[in-house]
């Protein structure tokens, strides 16, 4: 081969790269041009057997000749590329939108927020506490003695700290905290976590929610604590319930009762779901100890009240029949989304 061939390559270069519109065609024409029998590989070939005076210009042409094909490769490439990502960005307005999934509150902070509600319109505000207690908080102040098995560290989760700090074991520390800080008349809503070192079973978890209630104020009653939880049973259960007192023990409370609502399943005829007694029991209450009332420097001969603690995730439950504690904290879509 010789240097007139070069010319005629350059042009015929420039009018097929032109013709060129997929990356099958590129590819064939660089194999044709670079590839290693290719017309490049040929000319280089030729190198050593053209004439002595021609053959450094040759190489030289070659040389150019090689560089410019790698150049147009490159190019075509660039641009054939573009093409392509053009395509798959391209709008199919026949294709079906994707569906963005809307977020939504947990099932026991959907049924905080309700039964939160219920007590404010009655005229109860919203009042939060510290998750990590004084076990002054969580037990002395609130008349639980010293040997109460609740104040056992197996009953509690004590930190490793010199003031004996603890993850608070129920919401009634709040009534400390409040108690403390304002005077009566008292009505106040207590949500939170809580915590025990119960194993974990459908029914038991270490860490899990109260709503705490109390009232205060000269002569409240015990009769003020039912007809408010009765407002308050009915607004989640519905109106035909039925509610019963059941005599209790809690230290800071005296009289103390556990409340029983009539099963919602079987309508207090007797089912699994309440172990065929017709009630379930759905929280803790009485009229507030009088050394409660000492311990935060009230009068408990001027002030009266009553205090109330319920289980959320006990509440939620019932109210949708759930029979596992456990799916509450899995995050299960499958099971949130359906709430
Ligand atoms: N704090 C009690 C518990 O966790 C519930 C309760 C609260 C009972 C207030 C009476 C009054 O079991």
């Amino acid at each position: 081969m010789s240097g007139i061939d070069i010319e005629t390559i350059k042009k015929q270069i420039d009018s097929e790269i032109e013709g060129i519109n997929s990356s099958q065609g590129l590819e064939e024409f660089r194999v044709r041009y670079l590839g290693r029998k290719g017309i490049i590989a040929q000319l280089t070939g030729s190198i050593p057997t053209s004439p002595v005076e021609e053959r450094g210009r040759f190489g030289q042409q070659v040389n150019n000749l090689k560089n410019k094909i790698i150049l147009l490769v490159e190019e075509k490439q660039k641009s054939l590329n573009i093409k392509t990502d053009k395509a798959t960005t391209q709008v199919d307005i026949s294709l079906p939108g994707i569906a963005q999934d809307l977020g939504r509150l947990h099932p026991i902070t959907q049924i905080t927020d309700e039964i939160c509600a219920i007590f404010s319109k009655m005229g109860f505000s919203v009042v939060e506490g510290p998750e990590i207690e004084t076990e002054y908080n969580n037990f002395t102040g609130l008349n639980i003695p010293l040997e109460h098995p609740s104040r056992d560290v197996f009953d509690t989760f004590y930190l490793k700290s010199k003031d004996r700090l603890l993850l608070r074991s129920h919401t009634s520390p709040v009534q400390i905290r409040v108690m403390k800080s304002r005077k009566p008349p008292l009505a106040v809503i207590v949500p939170g976590r809580v915590y025990r070192p119960d194993a974990v079973d459908a029914s038991h978890s270490f860490m899990f929610h109260q709503i705490e209630g109390f009232m205060v104020d000269e002569d409240i009653r015990f009769s003020d604590l039912k007809g408010v939880l009765e407002v308050f049973a009915k607004g989640v259960f519905g109106q035909n319930i039925k509610m019963r007192f059941r005599p209790h023990f809690f230290p800071f409370t005296e009289p103390s009762a556990e409340v029983d609502i009539s099963c919602i399943i079987c309508k207090g005829k007797g089912c699994s779901v309440c172990t065929k007694k017709g009630w379930l029991e759905i929280l803790g209450a009485g009229m507030i100890h009088p050394n409660v009332f000492r311990n935060v420097g009230y009068n408990p001969k001027k002030y009266t009240g009553f205090a109330f603690g319920m289980g959320v995730e006990r509440i939620a439950m019932l109210k949708y029949a759930i029979d596992d504690i456990r799916l509450f904290f899995e995050n299960d879509l499958r099971f949130l989304k359906q709430f």
